[in-house]
């Protein structure tokens, strides 16, 4: 709407009404709906009213020098729920006669004036005390309202505001996005390429009182953004900072007060050439026996081929070779069975994996020493750290080794004890093993090597551990280790500590 044309015509409203000494509504409204006001000429002597949101009605229509004396203000707030009816008193300090003239605004607008009103429906306007009675009261209710009282006997007039608050659960949800401008992508599925930069959502709650707090899940789990750097979130603003793989997944914003609770989701799906998962690049086999070797990766979209190749010669299906592919823990695997193993068969071989992004290759390696021990979880109780490890291997366990460092000095080494009871019967070829070393509380870096008949494996990977001062439980509980510490703790640790050092 143009705004010189809606003032033009709002001067000559008021210069019309003016001149009929009716009084005027002063806040002309944004979409220039005046509503007429009571045609009652005898009730009011023709000043103009004071105005507090637009000088212009005053500086045109005044004559007053102090605009402000003509009405008597007031001011408090009706509190009402979704759904009731709510009264909205108009609070004088008098008796309201039958020939006093009563006008009820919702915001800039004239709703209802004496016994007329504009929506028959839901409001009503008592006779006797002036009240406001609103039926059905929805969150769009929930505004500025005014009672203007012009008595017939007095020249005082009076001015009651009313700030109605409507409490009621979330009711209006719309999921904002940056890039392709989308207004509500809810119910939409977005593909993006895993690199992209600054991808934003926007939560928009409507009318929510109280203030509707909102949170972000993925996949139906709450995004940590304090896990994931390249995630920011701010109240409803979600914002990936870097598309990882990793964020590929259904978003789900959800808004909740203590009335309710109300969602939005989309799917957001990264696309991506194919990448291997992390330490799955040895196997241990024993000669004369099948043994799959497999890789794990993932790419999006689904890949169109996947290889296998031994030197550089491709592997096919044959008396020799099984070759198959399935899904592992929501990752793509590829499998490569190799029967009855022969010398011949050690050493390395290769994935290859194709989809529209890319190839990408991964080495791996079969052999018969153990596979580099996996680190599984600590226990430090006086001074002494427990360890656990898992170490593939079929042939049986003779050694292992735990290296330990701290950021100081180079390896030290210590050989661990084997618990051979903990040789796993639900996989064969994988051992349990806890090893021992006295340390002092600090920061350690820690690995560990095994060794079957056939030799030593590689070194483990390296674990970083932080040992509290005077701790006896330690933070990381993960295998059997954990089930150690009881409140007996004396009886145990000398219990232990036959076990670790007969
Ligand atoms: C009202 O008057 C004030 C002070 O004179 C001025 O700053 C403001 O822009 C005016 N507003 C309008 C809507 O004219
Ligand atoms: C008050 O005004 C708002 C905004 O125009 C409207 O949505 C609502 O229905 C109105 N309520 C009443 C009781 O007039
Ligand atoms: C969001 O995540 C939280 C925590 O994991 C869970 O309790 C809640 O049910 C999830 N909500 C949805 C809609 O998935």
């Amino acid at each position: 709407m143009d705004r010189k044309i809606l003032f033009f015509i709002g001067l000559i409203v008021l210069i019309t009404q003016y001149v009929n000494c009716v009084p005027v509504d002063d806040y002309p409204n944004d979409d220039g709906d005046y509503m007429s006001d009571p045609k009652d000429e005898s009730d009011y002597d023709g000043d103009e009213f004071e105005s507090t949101d637009d000088n212009k009605s005053t500086t045109t229509a005044s004559q007053s020098s102090d605009p402000t004396e003509h009405y008597i203000k007031s001011k408090y707030v009706a509190k009402g729920d979704v759904g009731k009816s709510v009264v909205l008193n108009c609070k004088v300090p008098f008796e309201i006669e039958e020939d006093t003239v009563i006008m009820w605004y919702n915001g800039t607008k004239i709703i209802a004036s004496g016994s007329t009103h504009s929506d028959g429906k839901r409001i009503k306007i008592a006779k006797k005390d002036g009240s406001l009675t609103i039926d059905e009261i929805s969150p769009y209710d929930d505004a500025q309202y005014r009672c203007r009282v012009f008595p017939a006997k007095s020249k005082d007039r009076y001015e009651i505001t009313i700030e109605l608050e409507v409490n009621g659960p979330p009711h209006l949800i719309r999921i904002g996005h940056n890039l392709k401008q989308i207004e509500n992508v809810e119910g939409k599925k977005l593909t993006y390429k895993a690199g992209e930069k600054d991808l934003r959502f926007k939560c928009n709650v409507e009318h929510s009182r109280p203030k509707a707090k909102i949170v972000w899940n993925r996949s139906e789990s709450l995004i940590d953004e304090s896990k994931d750097h390249d995630i920011q979130i701010d109240e409803g603003l979600l914002t990936i900072k870097v598309l990882h793989a990793h964020h590929a997944g259904e978003y789900i914003c959800e808004a909740s007060n203590e009335f309710g609770i109300i969602k939005s989701k989309f799917e957001l799906e990264v696309e991506y050439p194919p990448f291997f998962s992390r330490g799955h690049n040895y196997f241990n086999t024993e000669i004369g026996t099948d043994t799959e070797i497999s890789c794990i990766f993932k790419a999006t979209p689904q890949f169109d081929s996947a290889k296998w190749f031994k030197g550089s010669t491709q592997l096919h299906d044959s008396e020799k070779y099984v070759i198959s592919n399935d899904m592992k823990n929501h990752h793509d695997r590829m499998k490569l069975l190799i029967k009855n193993v022969q010398k011949s068969d050690l050493g390395a071989y290769k994935c290859e994996v194709h989809n529209s992004l890319g190839t990408k290759k991964e080495e791996i390696k079969l052999d018969v020493v153990p596979a580099p021990p996996k680190f599984e979880g600590f226990k430090y109780i006086n001074n002494v750290l427990f360890t656990d490890w898992i170490v593939k291997s079929h042939q049986e366990l003779s050694s292992m080794q735990i290296l330990y460092r701290n950021n100081a000095n180079g390896w030290s080494q210590i050989d661990a004890t084997i618990t051979n009871s903990n040789r796993a019967e639900e996989r064969p070829g994988e051992w349990k093993i806890q090893g021992s070393i006295s340390l002092n509380s600090g920061e350690w870096e820690i690995g560990g090597r095994a060794k079957n008949s056939d030799g030593w494996s590689d070194d483990s990977e390296v674990t970083k551990i932080k040992i509290p001062k005077d701790s006896i439980e330690s933070s990381e509980q993960t295998s059997s280790a954990s089930s150690i510490v009881s409140s007996m703790v004396g009886v145990l640790i000398a219990f232990l500590l036959t076990r670790y050092f007969v």
